[in-house]
């Protein structure tokens, strides 16, 4: 679990949408938050227990509250259910401090925000930073119809109304072409800035990457992909901590979070699922098989650094910062 989790009490409970409903907290200290970047979640554990991770949809520059809203999902492990049904004014909840993965581009020449669904949520918080630096922004929001769309009428009127795209209905067959328009004009410079269901992102990042280098796109995910991951390189490989050159072998069965686990090495995890980055490690050396769904593909690539709950080892001997 998560290292660093504060107790916060439920201030307003409001539906934003078919579905959605957000939730304003404040730290039951009554000490302001910590300030954060646009694009971070928190994780929050559910009356039932559960604990999930949801975007910071507010000002983030607002430190007096946080906001997050949740969609309640039919195939939920509880977490979304007990929020919306267990939840009132007055609950009190415990919850991480926020993570980011999904930053903006501080020299980005243009932003292009896309969104769908509850994937609104991270781009409203983005939005108002932009706004705060005048820096220049669309924000493209798809929803089945305005009844499935949360924030409307805030992204209806100042200062957002300027920059802000409504797409309801789309069929998906003309997704890839309202989509291709959305970009049509974006300069060379731009950043496009993705979130929603996967297969929605995963057709941003096609109409995105045939405008622009593949690491202009950037998403933010909150669910592992359906498909299995591929058979392992290597069935077993050994983990070694660079501080004291301690080795642990992992095996077909385990995890490296829970062989460290074994050793006394606590690793912090929330998803459990490759989707979070809470239990991201640095590489010292070796090649690692990354089988997570939250690093970007340039970090990826740079193999400086591993999800240790879900990724592997593609050499023998893979050694961790720890
Ligand atoms: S715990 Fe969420 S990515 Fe590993």
């Amino acid at each position: 679990m998560q290292a660093h989790s504060f107790k916060v009490r439920v201030d307003a409970v409001r539906d934003e949408a078919h579905g959605v409903r957000s939730f304003v907290i404040s730290r039951l200290d009554g000490q302001p938050f910590d300030r954060y970047e646009p694009g971070a979640h928190i994780d929050v554990t559910s009356p039932c227990g559960v604990t999930r991770q949801y975007s910071l949809c507010g000002d983030p520059d607002h430190r007096d509250s946080h906001l997050f809203a949740v969609k309640r999902e039919a195939q939920s492990r509880g977490g979304s259910r007990s929020l919306h049904d267990d939840v009132q004014i007055g609950t009190e909840l415990s919850v991480g401090a926020p993570r980011n993965l999904f930053r903006l581009v501080g020299d980005a020449s243009t932003h292009v925000l896309i969104g769908a669904g509850i994937g609104i949520t991270p781009l409203l918080s983005m939005a108002y930073r932009l706004i705060k630096m005048k820096a220049p922004f669309e924000l493209h929001y798809f929803a089945r119809g305005a009844e499935h769309a949360a924030f409307v009428p805030l992204l209806s009127r100042a200062p957002f109304d300027g920059h802000v795209k409504l797409h309801f209905g789309v069929e998906t067959d003309a997704l890839d072409a309202e989509l291709a328009a959305c970009l049509a004009g974006v300069p060379q410079g731009a950043h496009v800035y993705t979130c929603g269901p996967v297969p929605f992102m995963d057709r941003v990042v096609a109409a995105g990457e045939a405008r622009l280098p593949a690491d202009s796109i950037h998403l933010e995910r909150f669910t592992a992909d359906p498909q299995p991951p591929g058979e392992a390189v290597l069935d077993s490989f050994d983990v070694q901590l660079a501080s004291t050159g301690q080795t642990v072998r992992v095996d077909s069965k385990t995890s490296i979070v829970e062989a460290l686990a074994a050793i006394g090495i606590e690793v912090d995890t929330s998803c459990g699922e490759g989707v979070c980055g809470t239990c991201m490690v640095d590489v010292v050396s070796g090649e690692p098989e990354h089988r997570d769904h939250c690093l970007s593909k340039a970090e990826r690539a740079s193999n400086n650094v591993i999800c240790c709950c879900v990724s592997r080892s593609r050499s023998p001997v893979l050694v961790l910062d720890l």
